[in-house]
């Protein structure tokens, strides 16, 4: 007995030693928190956009958080992000890329080159090979349209909004990116995004590492079955099938990944391509809807390019400018879109804050932008941030507003959905001219309302900040039917 409380306080000693950190002069303000190892990760991951603004409040605008045995400092003032999103000798993106996609996607990629992939994706999602992937989609888009949301259909059809979104999108994408062309052999869209869905619900925790032993058999079957609906796509080379997941593929067996990785990666990507589409198509035309003189003056805009009512007219089929369209866009995103931004600290660097601060970032830790937090909800740069403004990025007289200030001086980064620099995302044209062209095919359609007239938006659950676009708790009810009937 007395052996066992010997070894026990000496087991704990031990601990304490090995993890103790305390600040030095030149590091950021260091918060622990009160329970040993796990830190602040409940709280962190239970509501991270609150949980940081309460460190910001005690430290300010960076300090260092102890989770899960790790120690990350957070970083929230937008002058200060370019010398972080610069740096990616010191500060390395692929390592907490590589952890997510293991615990996530169960995948290890050997030999693997992120730059090359990358260069891959820009060579197919942007320039010229856009035009075709414009057209392609919104052929996809149409048809989708035209199946779930009948044009023969008579009556109002009632809707859960995000649910209606993120099938719609999910499954056009899905088609113009892993389908191809005249692909008739391609998997059921329907099936993949059902499977997607319960996928998509488990992710925060699988990336978190708390899934509960049932949550984790489900996650286990779910991403076994996406793999095999996976598996064909991309594999066959013939014409008109996605161009890019071919090339994909490709690569990843340059780089001397199995059919087994492959399968896993392939999934890796209709996360990537597919998740966050469909929610900020769902929070754009829920704005809209509750805010009508924005609907009327999206309406408006649409109007003018082509008439309302001729509905076949693609917007994706050549160049249009939408300022309002793209400030509504704009304000959706500042609103809804969470991602962090995460680099490993490979060795130890100086920080030079904007205001002449300098703090060491020590070797082995993490930082971690949360720009969220700011700009996009700082009340110092955009005025009243918990509420929705279409307009907020117009001028006066309807030009693009890009003037915005944080401490007197003008911000480079005022919103930041897509990400920066070098790991930006790739598809960010493609996702603009998609939501696009999906909101003006619904308006130009259907009629589209609230259920209830005085609803209001669902709140955001709190657990996806950190992850990409938020997801609403609950759904929106709203009705459609399409306009050329009575
Ligand atoms: C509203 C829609 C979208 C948002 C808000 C969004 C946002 C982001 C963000 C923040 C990242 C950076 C992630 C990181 O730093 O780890 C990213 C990466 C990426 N996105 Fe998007 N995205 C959207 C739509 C799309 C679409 C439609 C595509 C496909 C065509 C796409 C393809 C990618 C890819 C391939 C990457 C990884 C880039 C890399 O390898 O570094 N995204 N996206
Ligand atoms: C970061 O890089 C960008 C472009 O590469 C440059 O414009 C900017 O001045 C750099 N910022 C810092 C703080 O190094
Ligand atoms: C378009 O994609 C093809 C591969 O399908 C590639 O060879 C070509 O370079 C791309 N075009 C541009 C402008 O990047
Ligand atoms: C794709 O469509 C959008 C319109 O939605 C247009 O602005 C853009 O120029 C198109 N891209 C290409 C490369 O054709
Ligand atoms: C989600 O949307 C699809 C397609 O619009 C519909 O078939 C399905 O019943 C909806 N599911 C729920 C739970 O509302
Ligand atoms: C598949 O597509 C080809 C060409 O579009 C068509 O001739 C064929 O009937 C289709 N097969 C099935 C099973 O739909
Ligand atoms: C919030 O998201 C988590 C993780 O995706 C999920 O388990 C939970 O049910 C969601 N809560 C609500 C109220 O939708
Ligand atoms: C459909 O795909 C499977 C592989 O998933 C292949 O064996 C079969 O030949 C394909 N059929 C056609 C008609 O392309």
């Amino acid at each position: 007995m007395i052996w066992t409380i010997f070894l026990l306080v000496q087991a704990l000693l031990l601990y304490f030693i090995l993890t103790h950190r305390s600040r030095s002069k030149s590091d950021p303000p260091l918060d622990k928190g009160v329970i040993p190892w796990l830190g602040h990760a409940l709280e962190f991951g239970k509501d991270a956009s609150k949980f940081l603004n309460r460190m910001k409040l005690k430290h300010g605008d960076i300090f260092t958080v102890r989770v899960a045995g790790r120690y990350v400092t957070v970083l929230l003032d937008p002058h200060s992000y370019d010398t972080v999103i610069n740096d990616s000798d010191s500060l390395d993106f692929t390592r907490y890329a590589q952890v997510l996609m293991e615990r996530i996607f169960n995948l290890r990629l050997p030999h693997h080159q992120p730059a090359n992939a990358k260069e891959m994706m820009k060579k197919h999602f942007m320039g010229m090979n856009l035009t075709t992937l414009n057209s392609t989609m919104s052929r996809h888009l149409q048809a989708s349209l035209k199946a779930e949301m009948p044009q023969n259909q008579k009556d109002w059809k009632e809707e859960g909004l995000f649910n209606l979104s993120y099938s719609l999108l999910f499954k056009a994408g899905y088609l113009s990116l892993f389908g191809g062309e005249q692909n008739n052999n391609s998997t059921d869209p329907s099936s993949v995004y059902k499977e997607y869905k319960k996928f998509d619900g488990l992710l925060t925790k699988m990336a978190r590492g708390t899934l509960k032993p049932e949550e984790k058999r489900t996650a286990q079957s779910v991403r076994q079955r996406l793999w095999e609906l996976l598996a064909p796509a991309g594999l066959i080379e013939e014409a008109g099938s996605s161009p890019w997941l071919h090339a994909y593929r490709r690569l990843l067996r340059e780089e001397g990944a199995d059919e087994e990785t492959q399968k896993k990666a392939v999934l890796m990507q209709l996360w990537a391509t597919q998740g966050n589409v469909g929610p900020a198509a769902f929070w754009l035309l829920g704005y809209l809807l509750t805010n009508p003189e924005a609907l009327t003056a999206v309406k408006r805009e649409f109007s003018v390019i082509s008439p309302m009512g001729t509905s076949e007219t693609s917007l994706l089929d050549r160049p249009v400018n939408t300022p309002v369209f793209d400030s509504v866009l704009e304000e959706t995103l500042r609103l809804t879109a969470a991602p962090f931004i995460t680099r490993e600290v490979v060795q130890e660097k100086t920080l030079h804050m904007a205001d002449g601060q300098q703090y060491l970032l020590r070797k082995g830790d993490r930082v971690c932008l949360f720009p969220f937090n700011s700009p996009q909800m700082d009340p110092e740069i955009h005025h009243e941030p918990q509420k929705y403004k279409y307009d907020r990025f117009l001028n006066e007289y309807g030009s693009v507003k890009r003037d915005f200030y944080k401490g007197g001086r003008r911000l480079k980064y005022y919103t930041m959905p897509w990400g920066a620099g070098t790991n930006g995302c790739v598809g960010q044209q493609f996702a603009i001219n998609t939501i696009r062209q999906f909101v003006y095919m619904v308006l130009t359609n259907y009629h589209l309302e609230l259920c209830d007239p005085n609803a209001q938006m669902p709140e955001a659950n709190a657990s996806r900040y950190g992850f990409g676009m938020l997801q609403p708790e609950g759904d929106l009810l709203v009705r459609y039917k399409p306009r050329n009937t009575h």
